[in-house]
């Protein structure tokens, strides 16, 4: 059992009321992003850790949740929590009882016995994907699309993501006054475009997909990010039959068309929450690996000095990017199957369960100054793309577009720094995504 695991001790401001969404808001942590309500209050254990309400610690935990995972951490791994949206969970911190909780088969997806109720039903096609179910379904489902997403398949790739980060820093570097949001001119654009070529929907409305997409992983509030599932499926659902009656090409064409081996193929349902996963994972996490990782590297000289003169450090300097200041903050909600002991604190059966990834990849005892960002360090062993059978699929193409962009930046952008004279990016809400609505940089002629 931890010892005390109360609030860190200089919590900061308080969270009011009216800064957050009521107790029926949609959970925040998951991609897809299934909605949750809280049923009832929550009633501990008789030996249950003290609840943790992570109202308490305000817009900073937003802004910079590191210094309450670390005093979370030195408290004990295993923590009962209220979320920002006011839904009892168990968060779990520290690299090592991350990564056992990630590979526990009864941390799973069956919200059947779950003690939070799915607002938003449990038959919608969105979350019919590999991330919402456990084997054997998992299995069939990522079994389909994953000769896709391998190294040798993504490499093929390069030249069009090359080709693509040239025309869009060419637009970029045409800015009058040498200034740019870079997730508006590239951080954002190129892992959409993409991935939407890769599934064969190149006219795909980005900009409505973009607004949907943001609600579902960071919900401002429960109706909004409702109505976001209802525009999404709609969308979706129009899409996919128009791909049906042309037979077009792309990755989703196929995966209408064509059978596996053994016969099998997707359903309708299956197709939705197939393309939605992808779609939503193949850009979000990558817009936020580019913004964060040159954020880090504009804040620390002495490092983009150090990758400057030697280039051979780019994929380590990535690699580091990635565990120091992640896209993903939490793994997505699991939910106990049964009574899970974890670390010595029993987790009652039917809880929901966050799994803090980026308290993993800052923890002292697997990552000496795991708080300095250093691009020569070994960041091997960093969980930012997840552990166990619900690994990244798209890891190979986020490593291929996030070194590339950084590559061709660092290259075409000489001076670039960040524009200190713009009004500050706001970091997005919820515990699900790390990552801010703008990076406002600029460079010089
Ligand atoms: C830097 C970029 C990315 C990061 C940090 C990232 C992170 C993650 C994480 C942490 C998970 C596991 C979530 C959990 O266990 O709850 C995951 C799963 C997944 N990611 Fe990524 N991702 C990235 C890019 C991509 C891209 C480009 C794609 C491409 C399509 C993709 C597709 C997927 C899929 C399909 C899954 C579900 C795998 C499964 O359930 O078996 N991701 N990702």
């Amino acid at each position: 059992m931890p010892e005390n695991p109360q609030a860190p001790q200089d919590e900061r401001t308080p969270r009011t009321t009216e800064d957050t969404p009521g107790p029926t808001a949609p959970h925040d942590s998951s991609i897809p992003p299934s909605s949750g309500t809280r049923a009832s209050a929550p009633t501990p254990a008789p030996d249950a850790p003290p609840l943790i309400d992570l109202r308490a610690y305000g817009q900073d935990f937003v802004t910079d949740p590191y210094p309450y995972y670390a005093k979370l951490r030195a408290q004990g791994p295993v923590h009962q929590v209220l979320t920002p949206y006011d839904q009892p969970a168990w968060l779990v911190v520290g690299h090592e009882a991350v990564r056992t909780a990630l590979a526990d088969p009864r941390l799973g997806k069956d919200w059947s016995g779950a003690n939070l109720p799915r607002a938003d039903g449990d038959d919608v096609p969105l979350f019919t994907n590999m991330l919402d179910v456990d084997p054997p379904h998992h299995t069939r489902l990522r079994k389909l699309v994953a000769k896709e997403f391998t190294s040798r398949r993504v490499e093929a790739l390069r030249p069009r993501v090359q080709r693509l980060t040239d025309e869009l820093l060419d637009a970029m570097l045409t800015a009058p006054d040498d200034r740019a949001d870079l997730i508006e001119a590239l951080a954002f654009p190129l892992p959409m475009t993409v991935i939407c070529e890769l599934l064969g929907v190149p006219s795909m409305d980005r900009e409505a997909f973009r607004a949907w997409s943001h609600e579902l992983v960071s919900p401002t509030g429960p109706e909004a990010a409702q109505q976001a599932v209802e525009a999404m499926s709609g969308y979706l659902t129009t899409l996919i039959a128009s791909l049906r009656r042309e037979s077009g090409e792309g990755l989703l064409a196929d995966l209408i068309r064509t059978s596996d081996e053994d016969g099998d193929r997707l359903s309708p349902e299956e197709v939705i929450g197939t393309a939605f996963l992808l779609l939503v994972a193949g850009h979000e996490t990558t817009v936020n690996l580019i913004a964060n990782g040159v954020r880090a590297l504009l804040e620390h000289p002495a490092q983009l000095a150090a990758l400057q003169a030697d280039d051979g450090l780019l994929d380590n300097a990535v690699e580091e990017m990635l565990r120091y200041d992640g896209p993903v903050e939490t793994a997505t909600w699991r939910w106990a199957a049964e009574p899970v002991e974890l670390a010595g604190t029993v987790i009652p059966a039917g809880s929901a369960v966050l799994i803090s990834l980026a308290s993993a990849s800052r923890d002292p005892e697997r990552f000496a100054d795991a708080d300095d960002f250093d691009i020569t360090r070994d960041p091997r062993g960093h969980v930012a793309f997840g552990h166990g059978i619900h690994f990244c699929l798209g890891a190979p193409l986020a490593r291929l577009e996030g070194r590339i962009a950084l590559r061709s930046l660092l290259e075409r952008c000489p001076g670039l720094a960040l524009d200190n004279a713009a009004p500050s990016a706001t970091w997005r809400p919820g515990l699900l995504m790390r990552g801010t609505d703008r990076l406002p940089v600029r460079w010089d002629r």
